[in-house]
């Protein structure tokens, strides 16, 4: 095994942030795995940036105590590892100290491409771009990566991307939400535009409601610092959810490239109806977990986490109702639902059918609707709800389950989110990543609802840990006759 790439071109990918969670979760067990799949070429560093006073082998030490435990076993070896810790170096900075850049700018004295993860608080992001700047260390070649947050209203994203655009080109900022690197997320996209059956009836009147619910069982844990300044709405809906309603939602682009397929989801984020405050009233539904029971194990209320005030109203769920004013989508709804310590941890997106106009079966017969069931995580799969015959004697019917386990339909490796999102920058792929007037089309949507919710000031809706939330959110399906999927 060679474990580097010839086709690669050597670069630095230098990260801030470089001690915290993500960059121990996620993105140095993504980079050892693009390193022990030969993804990486031969001389491609990776040069983490944090404010411990260490030593590289004191980070060395940090991320074997600390990563091994985000990678797949079976993709562990031991002499791929100790090579992969001959490319990490590390660098002791306070990030808004100019003179904290010396020791990356000696670091960095050769010309190569420089990949910056900006993996910190977006208050820095301008900062750090600046500081970058003087120090000589960005030039054509160079690109960087934004981690969400990406500010926390409209206001504010456009500060951090005003900023962020007096250092870098828009072409060479990649705003990443690793939802648009999951395999399954990208499948979505194959699955509309590249089977013809679909087409046709991907629209009113033939599609009656969509669902998308990206439910997580885990609750704030140690992020609820961070998590109550932010909340649901701003941590999930305003990013991942409303990415996988524009691919469910958008037209045909042109081509895959970047631009192409960013004007279409642009379009749809513009379409969206704007909630006026008696919308929000009676379209979306907040909620804050109790105590309960959580994966059979006995868990605290929102309220009870380390950091959060006692009085807190920052929701941990939401369901909301909307539309989308155009062509395709006239009077369908779409339902968006997100939460922490719910039942169990289950994305998937429900596209309902309408119902046959005329039933030769008579008004009687049992028969359920048509949905198309496309499950993002655990499962990877797709399921069509269809009615056949009932065996025996008689014309009664019964449902069925068309299903595609996309686990089992390839034996190709499926890399994870970041590892597949850090390649594409490493290539120079920006499909997948979110365009500037995209993010902001996304707070001008969200930003009303949370204006709404401020001025309505009352609490979010109390629903016990290992529920499906608040029981106003299955009354919010039921006005238009309807319920989440897991209670049909
Ligand atoms: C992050 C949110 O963006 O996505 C977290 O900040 C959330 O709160 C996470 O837990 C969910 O990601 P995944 O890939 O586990 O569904």
């Amino acid at each position: 095994m060679t474990l580097s790439s010839p086709d690669a071109p050597d670069l630095d990918v230098i990260i801030f942030g470089g001690a915290g969670d993500l960059s121990f979760r996620k993105l140095l067990p993504a980079l050892y795995m693009a390193h022990v799949h030969d993804k990486l070429s031969e001389h491609t560093r990776i040069i983490a940036l944090g404010r411990q006073a260490w030593s590289r082998d004191d980070y060395l030490q940090f991320i074997r105590e600390h990563s091994l435990a985000f990678i797949d076993s079976q993709a562990f070896d031991a002499n791929a590892w100790q090579r992969f810790l001959q490319r990490l170096w590390y660098v002791c900075a306070d990030v808004t100290r100019a003179e904290d850049y010396a020791a990356l700018t000696a670091l960095c004295n050769t010309p190569r491409q420089r990949v910056f993860y900006l993996a910190t608080a977006p208050q820095l992001f301008s900062q750090i771009c600046a500081h970058l700047d003087t120090a000589g260390l960005i030039d054509a070649p160079s690109r960087v990566v934004l981690e969400k947050p990406l500010g926390t209203d409209l206001e504010s994203a456009r500060a951090i991307n005003q900023e962020v655009a007096r250092h870098f080109q828009e072409t060479q900022i990649y705003r990443i939400d690793h939802y648009l690197g999951k395999e399954t997320v990208q499948n979505l996209m194959v699955l509309r535009f590249g089977n013809a059956i679909f087409e046709p009836l991907w629209r009113a009147p033939y599609i009656k409601s969509v669902q998308i619910t990206v439910a997580e069982s885990v609750g704030v844990g140690s992020r609820a610092g961070f998590y109550d300044g932010a909340g649901a709405l701003r941590d999930m809906v305003q990013n991942h959810l409303l990415q996988l309603l524009c691919i469910v939602a958008m037209e045909p682009p042109i081509s895959l490239d970047a631009n192409d397929v960013r004007d279409e989801k642009l379009k749809v984020l513009r379409s969206l109806k704007k909630m006026t405050p008696a919308d929000v009233k009676r379209d979306t539904v907040r909620g804050q977990y109790t105590a309960g029971v959580s994966d059979g194990q006995p868990v605290t209320g929102y309220l009870q986490e380390g950091q959060v005030p006692a009085d807190s109203r920052t929701e941990t769920f939401v369901a909301l109702r909307t539309y989308i004013n155009n062509a395709r989508w006239a009077q369908v709804p779409f339902f968006l639902r997100t939460g922490k310590r719910l039942q169990q941890r289950q994305s998937e997106i429900i596209i309902e059918f309408a119902p046959q106009a005329f039933s030769v079966f008579g008004q009687n017969a049992t028969s359920e609707p048509n949905r198309m069931v496309i499950s993002l995580q655990p499962q990877e799969s797709i399921q069509l709800g269809m009615m056949v015959k009932e065996p025996g004697s008689g014309m009664r019917m019964q449902p069925v389950r068309l299903g595609l386990d996309l686990q089992l339909s390839s034996d190709k490796r499926r890399a994870e989110a970041y590892e597949r999102l850090l390649m594409d920058v490493i290539k120079g792929r920006l499909t997948h990543f979110m365009r500037r007037d995209e993010l902001e089309a996304a707070w001008t949507w969200t930003d009303p609802i949370l204006q709404a919710w401020q001025d309505m000031d009352d609490k979010p809706r109390p629903y016990p840990a290992g529920s499906w939330g608040p029981a106003a959110s299955s009354a919010l399906m039921a006005r238009d006759g309807l319920t989440w999927f897991e209670e049909s």
